[in-house]
């Protein structure tokens, strides 16, 4: 095929549907959306922000259901399906959207377990020789309580399955990881706490990485940092995310290079050894220790709120390099870009967020958005009147780009004072690592 039929191929991308309702999908479909020749953007179910960028709308179905949405995209004549959340992917939606024909980013079932099974990704990276923190594996109480007993130090305790980033207790005595165990084996996470993973603690400063994979190939986007505990200075539960930035200074372009030889392209080596041809996001959270880079995670979709940082960095290719990825020929698409910038996000929480988020709060924003500030919405919904309202935990995030972090975070944090609601909470410190850069 020439150049000419392969760029000639990837035009025919003009409908995309983006699966999902957080700040990760909102942030998508805004990246998708610079690109012109995008006709619509449907984001099934959305939120109270999609429809503020061009071509792109809600799309409400009467059932959340697997064939209802399938069915709607063959309707809708869509060309690229976005798979955002774990749940789905995990469930195997992928799966049963390419039988149907569609053409979706997004990994299959078994490749998902790289998030939805702590153990199956622990024993892919042993296999793999990938640098991981040491860790047992139990399918009772007792059996994890004997391996803590035999061990005599405080373990990392994690839930094997998927627990919305609750799954995981970091301990500071062996009581504290006895009385995790005890929790996971209560059906305190239902059946992701079925098995549980005993993990060794490791200390260092951590950092994501990320790539786009076509199942064969590997495109590695900027690194990035996320900011996980809930209060000032990283104390407080763990929550989804409280604020990000990108690219990670921790991370040089050479560091990068080596992740992606010692990390990513082994973990594509071991799917495909598996026989698993993974599309989708390869995502790395990993621990940079005094004895080298260890993964501490995998997940299987972009980072929410990384996503939201990283999507102002990407070129305008960024459209027909997910639809070739789907299509497992990542070689036909243009090279991605990177726009140079740093990129800073804020998230602003409900009030009782993580526990009991309150939601029905009207939101004020007064924000004058520009090429370099953007608003992303997560937990807002629409009402009647057509107010925005809060809707779940992580409400919205700003963001904002420029030539320093500095610039970045000063521009996003006077603009998040620009935005009201009852009970909004952000953290005051994102960033701090590179407030003076
Ligand atoms: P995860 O849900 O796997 O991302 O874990 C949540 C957080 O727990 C991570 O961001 C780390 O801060 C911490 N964590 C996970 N595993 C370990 C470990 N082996 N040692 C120390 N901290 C850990
Ligand atoms: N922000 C962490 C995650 O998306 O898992």
């Amino acid at each position: 095929m020439t150049k000419n039929q392969k760029a000639e191929e990837l035009s025919v991308l003009k409908r995309i549907l983006i699966v999902g309702n957080g700040g990760r999908e909102n942030s998508i479909a805004w990246a998708l959306s610079k690109n012109h020749s995008i006709e619509q953007i449907y984001v099934c179910p959305g939120n109270g922000g999609t429809e503020n960028f061009e071509r792109c709308m809600c799309l409400k179905t009467k059932s959340g259901d697997e064939k209802t949405i399938i069915n709607e995209c063959q309707r809708l004549q869509i060309n690229l399906v976005i798979i955002g959340p774990e749940v789905p992917l995990a469930e195997g939606l992928a799966d049963k959207m390419r039988e149907a024909g569609l053409t979706v980013f997004g990994p299959g079932k078994e490749g998902a377990q790289l998030e939805a099974s702590k153990d199956w990704a622990k024993a892919l990276m042993i296999e793999n020789n990938i640098p991981t923190a040491k860790y047992w594996s139990a399918k009772s109480k007792e059996e994890a309580l004997g391996i803590l007993q035999r061990f005599n130090q405080p373990l990392v305790i994690k839930a094997d399955g998927l627990a919305a980033g609750k799954g995981v207790t970091v301990c500071e005595t062996i009581e504290q990881s006895r009385e995790a165990i005890k929790d996971v084996f209560s059906g305190k996470f239902g059946s992701a706490g079925n098995k549980i993973i005993l993990e060794e603690k490791i200390e260092g400063p951590e950092v994501s990485i990320f790539a786009l994979c076509d199942g064969e190939k590997l495109i590695i986007l900027p690194p990035a940092q996320d900011h996980k505990r809930l209060l000032d200075g990283d104390k407080g539960p763990n929550t989804g995310g409280m604020g990000a930035y990108a690219p990670a200074p921790l991370i040089n372009e050479k560091a990068l290079n080596e992740l992606t030889e010692l990390i990513l392209k082994p973990t594509l080596q071991g799917l495909k050894k598996k026989n698993i041809k993974y599309v989708g996001v390869i995502y790395a959270g990993l621990m940079l220790t005094s004895s080298g880079p260890k993964v501490i995670e995998f997940n299987c979709r972009f980072g929410d709120p990384e996503c939201q940082a990283l999507m102002p960095l990407m070129g305008k290719e960024f459209a027909s390099v997910l639809f070739a990825c789907a299509r497992g020929e990542s070689e036909n698409a243009p090279k991605l870009t990177f726009n140079t910038k740093r990129s800073a996000c804020i998230v602003a929480a409900s009030k009782g967020y993580p526990e009991s988020p309150q939601g029905g709060d009207k939101i004020n924003i007064k924000v004058e958005l520009n090429s370099s500030l953007q608003v992303f919405h997560a937990g807002t919904t629409v009402d009647k009147s057509d107010n925005i309202i809060t809707s779940g935990g992580r409400v919205l995030s700003v963001v904002a780009q420029g030539e320093s972090f500095v610039e970045a975070f000063n521009l996003a944090y006077s603009n998040l004072k620009k935005i009201k609601f009852n009970g909004m909470y952000y953290r005051r410190d994102i960033g701090y690592q590179v407030r003076n850069i």
